[in-house]
């Protein structure tokens, strides 16, 4: 009998949904290399531009890949399957990224996973990174990004469910938006975060949406901060540049007090005291602090993703494709991106 370990299973993950083009290669659940190139061409209009996008996968595609595999020292003849983002996301951008995989998966006979994006922010808590502890499911995951919002009760690797979704904006985008009402350039997030550290959030009040069961709402917040900001330039014509810090403090502390109010609730309601939080919002230090701080009162055990494995990356494309992998779940080559992508199941809100 051989005491040596089974040999570890090498997976390229590809991302490409909005507009982060990456590339990882994981070996099992270690990330060797995680490479992600921006485009910043789309500071220039203010929001995402899906041509702009597609364009700049297709040029980006083939270098980051390259990179990659350089970065990690494997050879493209060790990898054992491929993995890549089939949706949801940007039509345009999914294509790029999931007809490369098709390619290299049929040229190196490997493999190809498809991928669901959400899935993939959830999973991104299972990379190691050598200093992380795993949550233990069931848990519940807070997955916030530019494009969703969900609470999702995760019952296994495979095994989720949305029990709570927004009904109009996500909170990505409440960020975002209420940058651009306050003149920041695109994406704006974490450029709120970066002055409501330095800001007070008792100076303004914004309301908080009357949602009922889990579900989120952030349209009126939008509007109102609007028309909130657009009254006050009436009467001083530098309002936001006087107020800046406390505008974004305070927009912040309500985006925040309506995330970990539903989280709050969804933990009542399941039990679940394991609690995550996932996607690109979760690299907001508001949101970090008040889930640890809430944490702490509530005894609950918290789990909070390394920040490279926050926002759009290849890594966490990759780790659900090797859990995918270990399961024998493959995709043919008939596999078609999907920019409504939907793999994990939707509960009715109230039937918990
Ligand atoms: O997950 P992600 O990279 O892409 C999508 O799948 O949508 O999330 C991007 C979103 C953007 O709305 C961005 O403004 C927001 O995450 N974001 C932040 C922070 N970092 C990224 N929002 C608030 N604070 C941050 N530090
Ligand atoms: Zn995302």
């Amino acid at each position: 009998m051989s005491l040596s370990s089974p040999k570890p299973i090498i997976i390229l993950g590809i991302e490409s949904s909005c507009d982060e083009t990456s590339a990882a290669i994981l070996q099992d659940c270690k990330v060797l290399a995680n490479l992600i190139a921006g485009q910043k061409i789309h500071e220039l209009y203010g929001g995402v531009v899906p041509e702009l996008a597609s364009r700049a996968h297709q040029k980006n595609i083939v270098p980051v890949v390259d990179q990659a595999l350089k970065l990690s020292g494997i050879k493209k003849e060790e990898i054992d399957a491929i993995a890549f983002t089939r949706g949801p996301g940007l039509i345009g951008s999914l294509l790029v990224g999931s007809s490369f995989a098709k390619a290299m998966a049929l040229s190196l006979n490997i493999p190809l996973i498809e991928v669901n994006h959400m899935q993939a922010h959830v999973l991104a808590h299972f990379i190691n990174t050598g200093e992380n502890e795993v949550p233990k499911f069931p848990f519940l995951c807070l997955t916030v990004s530019g494009g969703h919002t969900q609470i999702v009760l995760v019952k296994g690797y495979m095994d989720m469910e949305v029990i709570g979704n927004t009904i109009d904006d996500a909170a990505g985008e409440a960020f975002d938006k209420a940058a651009k009402i306050l003149g920041l350039p695109y994406p704006g997030g974490p450029l709120i975060d970066k002055y409501a550290q330095l800001g007070d959030f008792k100076v303004f009040q914004f309301s908080e949406p009357k949602i009922q069961g889990l579900n989120f709402s952030f349209s009126g917040l939008k509007t109102s901060i609007l028309y909130f900001v657009r009254d006050r330039i009436k009467e001083d014509k530098n309002f936001i540049e006087n107020n800046l810090k406390n505008l974004c403090a305070s927009i912040q502390h309500t985006i925040v007090k309506i995330l970990i109010d539903k989280i709050t609730q969804a933990s009542i309601l399941t039990g679940i005291k394991e609690i995550a939080i996932a996607g690109g919002v979760s690299a907001n230090s508001g949101l970090r602090n008040k889930l640890t701080q809430t944490g702490l009162e509530k005894g609950w055990k918290t789990y909070i993703p390394h920040f490279e494995y926050c926002t759009d990356n290849a890594a966490m494309i990759a780790i659900n494709g090797y859990y995918k992998y270990l399961k024998g779940d493959f995709s043919n080559q008939k596999v078609e991106a999907n920019a409504r992508y939907e793999s994990i199941k939707q509960k009715q809100n109230g039937t918990i």
